[in-house]
């Protein structure tokens, strides 16, 4: 991101304890400002994410990372089984889906393998140590033919929308998030998309993982990106 500075990110080794502990931080605020920094659109990208999954009503859905459970009203809604994992307490004990919440590292899901129909995760794969881990825990759990959906920020192809998008994550959320909520979070949150790698290679990193179907589904112009995947 050209002209654009971003913050120090945490190193790997601490990088777990300080999202944890920011994430705890934000829970409160963390919905509000999902709104309006989005414009309302994350209701509309979340909802896009579990028609994806096109799975039987009553499927079991775990929800990877669920935070406030925005992903596990909507499994609810869509009458699948859903439940949730996320290691903040502080974003579970704001999470009023009523789905079976679960506190444990998504890295390290305490499932058994094969046992659940399908997995969402909701902005969070910029978040964990381990990409490739994370989407082989989905692997492990999730039973053959079952399918993954997986949110995160996006880049928009064309180049001028791209620059708009790079300046209002940068320089407009941190200053927004700052205002309503806090603005150490809000600037690493932008800046955390570095961790993640381009749409392709997430595809063959889901591939390897055990997801040959892998594809990634541009939303919101590109400012959003869906990751969608069968278990084989
Ligand atoms: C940006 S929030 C997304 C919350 C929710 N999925 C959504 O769509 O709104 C990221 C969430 O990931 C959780 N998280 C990040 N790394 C995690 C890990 N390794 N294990 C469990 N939860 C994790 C955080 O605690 C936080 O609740």
């Amino acid at each position: 991101m050209a002209g654009l500075t971003p913050p120090p990110l945490p190193a790997p080794d601490t990088k777990a304890r300080a999202v944890e502990a920011m994430f705890d931080r934000i829970a409160p605020r963390y919905d509000r400002l999902n709104r309006i920094l989005t414009f309302g659109l994350d209701v509309g990208w979340r909802r896009r994410a579990v028609a994806s999954l096109a799975l039987p009503r009553g499927a079991r859905v775990l929800d990877l990372a669920c935070g406030t459970g925005d992903l596990c009203r909507e499994l609810s809604r869509a009458g699948y089984r859903a439940a949730g994992v996320d290691y903040a307490a502080g974003m579970l004990a704001h999470n009023r889906s009523g789905a079976p919440l679960i506190r444990a590292d998504i890295l390290a899901l305490p499932v058994a393998a094969g046992t659940v129909d399908g997995a969402v995760c909701g902005f969070a794969l910029r978040n964990v140590v381990d990409i490739a881990g994370c989407l082989a825990e989905m692997a492990r759990v999730v039973r053959r033919d079952g399918r993954i959906a997986v949110l995160e920020v996006g880049e928009p192809h064309r180049a001028l929308l791209r620059r708009g998008h790079a300046l209002y994550l940068h320089r407009v959320v941190p200053v927004i998030g700052g205002l309503l909520a806090d603005r150490a979070a809000y600037r690493y949150l932008p800046a955390s998309t570095s961790y993640l790698p381009p749409a392709g290679e997430l595809e063959a990193m889901m591939a390897e993982a055990g997801f040959p179907d892998a594809r990634c589904v541009a939303l919101g112009a590109g400012a959003a990106q869906l990751l969608l995947g069968t278990r084989r």
